[in-house]
């Protein structure tokens, strides 16, 4: 298959602009029982632009998170090149790389105090902290905060505690809080997990909005359900047991053929108002 994306904008060669890319990346786990090493991601060479906005799908194990988690500078692959933002992990200094990077993951949540108000969660995101600190904070800042609780729809709970929001809600206002950081990435590990149908429906117009306000902004959104990506969802990378088994524009990788491959049966697919669904054929 091919490994380059597709530059959907005609922008030139893929990787001008990149936000991220990978050159045969592989990340080998041992299994401690049997002694020997097991491939988790087996040879991904991917290219993402600035503004471009991918799913990555698979079934559940193919490595989504573990790909995402690279992409991130959280971790090194074990071999293999990864520039992200310009940037060459291994020959840069992570924590400042890691500082233009929005990172959320499903276990973020359970580390903020759960007195702290949802606004005040949000705020933490200019100081990428935990704890708030108020008297850190610019009045832009605040502005800026108060903003983005309003972009995604967190308005009239903003002074609510955040252990006792909905999973939803704290989902959104930990997507919110990382975008206060003006990342230039943004990556998203299933945000759509666990969501009842309007937490979903509200987050995904959220995400639809982000992606209008900010072009230039690079996204990675994990998944194994089609009915959890934007509409503003643009490229797709599905991956199989570690390997690439299609990338490039949702037009050609969002449908049947490599996505009954991808998830090993056969699937029809459809795609209403830029939203894609999928089941069984
Ligand atoms: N630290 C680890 N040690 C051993 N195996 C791991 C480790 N992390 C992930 N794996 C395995 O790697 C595979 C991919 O995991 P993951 O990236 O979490 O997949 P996904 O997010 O697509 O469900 C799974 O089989 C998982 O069990
Ligand atoms: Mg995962």
């Amino acid at each position: 298959m091919t490994s380059q994306s597709i530059s959907l904008d005609g922008r030139g060669e893929p990787g001008q602009d990149a936000a991220l890319r990978l050159e045969d990346v592989r990340v080998w786990r041992w299994h401690v029982a049997s002694g020997t090493r097991k491939p988790i991601i087996d040879g991904i060479t991917w290219t993402v632009g600035a503004g471009e906005r991918w799913a990555l799908l698979g079934p559940n194990g193919a490595g989504k998170t573990t790909l995402l988690t690279i992409a991130g500078a959280v971790d090194f692959p074990s071999t293999g090149t990864v520039e992200i933002l310009g940037e060459t992990m291994g020959r840069t200094d992570l924590a400042r790389l890691r500082e233009s990077i929005g990172f959320v993951d499903t276990r973020v949540g359970g580390r903020f105090a759960p007195l702290l108000t949802v606004r005040e969660v949000v705020r933490t995101g200019a100081t990428a902290t935990i704890g708030y600190f108020e008297e850190r904070l610019s009045g832009l800042d605040l502005d800026r905060a108060d903003e983005l609780v309003g972009a995604f729809g967190l308005g009239a709970i903003g002074e609510r505690r955040f252990g006792d929001c909905s999973e939803g809600e704290r989902k959104r206002a930990l997507i919110a809080r990382a975008l206060l950081a003006q990342p230039r990435l943004l990556l998203l590990d299933e945000p759509g997990g666990g969501l009842d149908l309007p937490g979903r429906e509200t987050l995904l117009s959220s995400l639809d909005r982000v992606a209008g306000l900010q072009p230039s902004l690079a996204m990675v959104i994990t998944t194994h359900h089609l009915e959890e990506l934007p509409a503003s969802t643009s490229h797709a990378l599905l991956l199989r047991d570690g390997g690439a088994v299609a990338m490039g524009p949702v037009e050609e990788t969002l449908t049947e053929g490599p996505l009954s491959d991808c998830f090993g049966m056969a699937l029809a697919v459809t795609r209403v108002g830029g939203r894609f669904s999928a089941s069984a054929a």
